[in-house]
């Protein structure tokens, strides 16, 4: 397949969900267990790719059958999070750490994810109110790991992932507008 194709390819669902922007090239200046470890926690920790994917993907199931718009919107945006997850995994990689789905303590005891990471939720706007919730925890952890982390490459990374984080809360949002402000008006 030409390069052309391999764009194309690309374009539909997944770039409906992002920020309109490049993504940087995947590099790293040098091999560094720790920062390996500070990433593990935004690729698989309790507040995590992992678990948004989870926790989306779910979303998306149990939503569909009365509510299309915000399950489509749910999968759109579970697929960026695949993407996020692919790009820590190789940083992570690259940083010298085997990208196993775990956190590292400091007392080097691993943490494998739990799929009681996810917020399962019982509505509509409980579960829209969590996912916007995790979004900014997301980037919270982002700000805080870019910050303790002195590699212009990853800090750049970061970056990127941020402008989506914050591209999901922005969708999230119009989808509380349309279905759960009425409904608080009305309480
Ligand atoms: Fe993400
Ligand atoms: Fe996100």
């Amino acid at each position: 397949m030409t390069e052309d194709k391999l764009q194309d390819h690309k374009t539909p669902a997944i770039y409906r969900c992002a920020y309109p922007a490049p993504y940087p090239e995947v590099k790293v200046t040098a091999p560094n267990p720790y920062y390996a470890t500070l990433l593990l926690e935004d690729y698989a920790g309790q507040v995590s790719e992992l678990s948004a994917i989870n926790q989306y993907v779910y979303h998306h199931v149990v939503l569909e059958p009365d509510f299309e718009e915000v399950a489509d919107l749910l999968e759109c945006i579970a697929l960026v999070e695949m993407h996020h997850l692919e790009i820590l995994a190789e940083t992570i990689l690259m940083l010298g750490v085997d990208p196993r789905y775990r956190t590292i303590a400091k007392n080097e005891t691993e943490q494998y994810w739990d799929a009681s990471f996810v917020y399962y939720g019982t509505s509509l706007c409980d579960r829209l109110t969590a996912d916007i919730a995790s979004e900014w925890a997301a980037i919270a952890n982002y700000r805080r790991h870019q910050n303790m982390i002195n590699d212009p490459y990853i800090r750049n990374i970061l970056e990127r992932i941020i402008l989506d984080e914050l591209h999901h809360i922005m969708l999230f949002n119009q989808m509380v507008d349309k279905y759960c402000r009425p409904q608080m008006q009305r309480e």
